[in-house]
């Protein structure tokens, strides 16, 4: 395939993706307070082979080199996010200034490389202190967010006109309060409502904010989504993939469209809007993004299964269906991809679309200071194509930031799921460029013709 970074159009966006708790380490020092990972990481079973964040990759003291390693890659992006309890240990009052000065360095550094920096505002590490208030189930959270983002946005604004709002708002809550397998680890419907509409409640005031606050904002906010393919066209398999749909697709971009949440999809959808009186809370949970970012890992095929409580469908696995996937199971499929660009994008009031992750972990040996990663390599070279093709199609995206700079702590699956470009020796934080960060570089550099 003969596909080049400039068939995208010479004003494509190209950049590399990162969040705070899984690069930056120095967790206990420097004024930071705790955040929900931080506990969590301690708490038995819950973190692969018990790893933590404390350390990750010690971002914190080697930005300067990883940002120029964005620079050698090619990326004119990198996207990080502020960690809330490094500025704000508490999650709330008193200010931390030698956090505030980290990102004031940060960002300073991507400047003076000539790199612009996205910066998200919550990448899932929620303050510890605001998580003992109740964290994203309580209604005082939003005051929080309120306060935090506010203060974000009066330091940072003159520096960064980018921003990204929330971070797959149905992955932290659903893994987080409803499966319990993230960070806070808790369960249940009620709680994954509560946190659902006070997390729908932040995208949108976080958004009104950054419009008051930043000349030139440039205001986006991204969901994680997968197309979902019922298993059989069987009436059962078909209702039970439009029930996942409105859970893991349409659950959060709708509201802040102004569309509501999609009670019509699902009954259960409806009475947790009439529970917590939605309809009150539409205008606020509407704010009119000037882009949304996409990210997607996988496609689920769905199955009805009248065993499984509430949602009564069951993922049936790429390995069982004897597809290619990736070291964490997922299905590597990039029609997809595609496909779920063309679904968001059908919104008549998504304006412009971004990629802000999309990659793949796979099992890499550094080898005489060498990782031949070809299937990573493969794998970008067949989303990219996909992109493509719906951009050529005419859906306006506008770039597409790779997942993830460096191996970095993956959650729950602590340090051994690699996405990186970047390999990373836990042991000596020494960084060695992935064989699939060469094939970025050229194909950045347009010096690649494969
Ligand atoms: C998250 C990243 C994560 C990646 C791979 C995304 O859902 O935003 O933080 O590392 O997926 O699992």
């Amino acid at each position: 395939m003969n596909m080049l970074a400039k068939d995208f159009g010479d004003d494509f966006l190209w950049g590399v993706a990162t969040a705070a708790s899984q690069i930056e380490g120095a967790a206990t020092t420097y004024g930071r307070g705790a955040s929900i990972w931080d506990t969590f990481s301690k708490r038995n079973g819950k973190i692969k082979k018990s790893h933590n964040p404390e350390i990750a990759c010690d971002f914190y003291h080697q930005y300067k080199t990883d940002i120029a390693l964005v620079k050698t890659l090619g990326f004119k992006i990198f996207r990080f996010s502020i960690s809330w309890s490094r500025i704000l240990p508490e999650g709330r009052g008193s200010i931390n200034a030698e956090g505030i000065q980290f990102y004031h360095h940060v960002i300073d550094e991507c400047l003076k490389q000539g790199i612009t920096p996205y910066v998200t505002l919550y990448h899932w590490d929620l303050p510890e202190t605001l998580a003992k208030h109740g964290g994203w189930t309580a209604f005082s959270i939003n005051a929080d967010f309120i306060a935090f983002v506010t203060l974000c946005a009066k330091t940072y604004g003159d520096k960064v006109k980018n921003w990204i709002v929330i971070n797959e708002p149905f992955g932290f809550t659903s893994l987080g309060y409803m499966l319990g397998i993230h960070a806070p680890g808790e369960t249940g419907l009620t709680n994954f409502f509560s946190a659902v509409k006070h997390t729908a409640l932040a995208q949108a005031d976080g958004g009104k904010i950054l419009r008051a606050e930043v000349d030139n904002a440039n205001i986006g906010t991204t969901f994680s989504c997968s197309e979902i393919i019922p298993y059989t066209q069987n009436a059962s398999d078909l209702l039970a993939a439009k029930r996942i749909d409105c859970l893991m697709n349409r659950l959060f971009i709708e509201p802040t469209l102004g569309m509501g949440f999609p009670t019509a999809g699902w009954d259960v959808l409806e009475k947790f809007a009439v529970s917590h009186s939605l309809w009150r809370y539409q205008e606020r949970m509407t704010f009119d993004f000037d882009y949304i970012g996409l990210q997607n890992y996988f496609p689920l095929v769905i199955k009805y299964n009248a065993f499984i409580p509430v949602i009564q469908a069951w993922e049936v696995k790429a390995k069982s269906r004897k597809k290619p996937h990736t070291a964490m199971g997922w299905e590597i499929n990039a029609e997809s991809f595609y496909n779920i660009i063309k679904q968001f994008a059908a919104y008549p009031k998504v304006k412009n679309i971004m990629i802000t992750e999309n990659g793949a972990a796979f099992i890499d040996k550094l080898i005489a200071g060498r990782v031949h990663d070809e299937d990573r390599i493969e794998y970008f070279k067949l989303y990219l194509a996909a992109m493509l093709k719906a951009k050529n199609e005419g859906i306006n995206i506008t770039g597409y930031m790779a997942w993830t700079l460096m191996d970095n702590f993956e959650w729950a699956e602590g340090y051994d799921a690699r996405f990186g470009l970047i390999y990373n020796d836990f042991k000596t934080q020494e960084r060695t460029i992935k064989d699939s960060g060469l094939w970025w570089k050229d194909f950045l550099s347009e010096g690649n013709r494969k």
